[in-house]
C-alpha cells in the first residue's frame, strides 16, 4: 500500500501528519517505511534522527537507484517498525526521469520492492510540482489531501485540484481531505471549513472531508525534541507538556483509526 499526504502549499503539515500516521501503524505492529522524497528530509527531525541525514553520504535513494547501494544497506532506522529513506536531490531526480526512460523504470521499481517488503509505504513529497511526484502520484493507492485553514489554504487546496486535473492525477485515489489547524477560538478556521466542504463535494465524488486536526503549539514541541506523538518514553517533558501529548495521542488515534487504507 503506497500512500501520500500531499498539498501543493508548503507548511501545512504534511510531513507531521504523514510521520504520526507512519508512526501510529508502526506502534500496533505494522511494517512501514516513510521515503522522504522532499530533499529538505524534515521528517527525520521529528523523530529525532535528523543526524542520520547528516553522518552518511552513501546511502540516498540516487545510490540505490544507480546500484551503489542496496535497498537493505540505505534503510535507515527509525523507530521499531519503522524505517525511512532519505534523498539527495528532488530536482536531479526530476530530470532524469524527465529524460531517461530506464531511470524511470528503476525508480518505479525501487518503489514496488519497497511496497512488497512493507504493510504501508508513505511518500512524504515537497510542496513543489515536479516529475517525481507525478510519477509517484501514480504509483499511490491513495492520496489524502491536507488542507490549512484559512484562506490561503483553501487557494492551495483549490490549486491542487487544479493541478491534478491538468497532471492527469485520478482524483479517485482522493478519499480523505483532512483540514489541519482548527481553532474554536477563531471565527477563520470555521469559514475555511465550510469553503472546504463545498469545493470537496464538487470536486472530488469519492472523498470525504474529515475532523479537523486542532492546532496545538505542542505539535512543534514534541518535533523540536525530537518526541513522536506515539512515542511510550516521554523524557525531558515537563508534566504541562506530557498531558498536552496524551491530547494528541487522543487526537491523532481517533484520526487515524477513522483512515482507512
Ligand atoms: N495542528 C498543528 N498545530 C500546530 N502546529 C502545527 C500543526 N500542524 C503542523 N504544525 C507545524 O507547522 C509546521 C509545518 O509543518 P510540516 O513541516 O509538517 O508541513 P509541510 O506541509 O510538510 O511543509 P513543507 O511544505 O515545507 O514540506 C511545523 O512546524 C509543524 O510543527
Ligand atoms: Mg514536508
Amino acid at each position: 500500500m503506497i500512500l501520500t499526504y500531499f498539498c501543493k502549499k508548503g507548511g501545512v503539515g504534511k510531513t507531521t501528519v504523514l510521520g504520526e500516521n507512519a508512526a501510529y501503524l508502526a506502534s500496533i505492529g505494522k511494517k512501514v517505511m516513510i521515503v522522504s522524497i522532499d530533499d529538505q528530509n524534515s521528517v527525520f527531525e521529528m523523530f529525532g534522527k535528523s543526524k542520520e541525514v547528516f553522518n552518511r553520504e552513501d546511502n540516498f535513494i540516487e545510490h540505490i537507484l544507480t546500484n551503489s547501494i542496496t535497498i537493505d544497506a540505505a534503510i535507515i532506522p527509525i523507530r521499531e517498525n519503522l524505517d525511512a529513506l532519505k534523498t539527495l536531490n528532488i530536482d536531479m531526480i526530476s530530470k532524469k526521469l524527465t529524460l531517461e526512460r530506464p531511470f524511470e523504470k528503476e525508480f518505479v521499481q525501487m518503489i514496488k520492492e519497497l511496497d512488497k517488503k512493507y504493510d504501508y509505504v508513505f511518500v512524504d513529497l515537497p510542496p513543489s510540482s515536479n516529475r517525481t511526484s507525478e510519477v509517484l502520484f501514480e504509483l499511490c493507492d491513495q492520496i489524502i489531501l491536507i488542507v490549512e485553514l484559512n484562506k490561503l489554504g483553501v487557494n492551495g487546496f483549490y490549486n491542487t485540484l487544479q493541478y491534478f486535473t491538468d497532471c492527469g492525477i485520478e482524483l479517485d485515489k482522493i478519499k480523505y481531505v483532512l483540514p489541519n489547524g482548527f481553532s474554536k477560538m477563531k471565527s477563520v478556521p470555521s469559514v475555511a471549513l465550510e469553503e472546504i466542504d463545498v469545493i470537496t463535494k464538487e470536486n472530488l465524488r469519492n472523498a470525504n472531508v474529515l475532523k479537523p486536526i486542532p492546532e496545538k503549539a505542542n505539535i512543534q514541541t514534541l518535533q523540536q525534541r525530537g518526541i513522536s506523538v506515539f512515542d511510550l518514553d516521554t523524557t525531558g517533558l515537563n508534566p504541562y507538556q506530557k498531558n498536552q501529548k496524551k491530547i494528541l495521542v487522543e487526537v491523532f488515534t481517533e484520526l487515524f483509526e477513522t483512515i482507512k487504507f
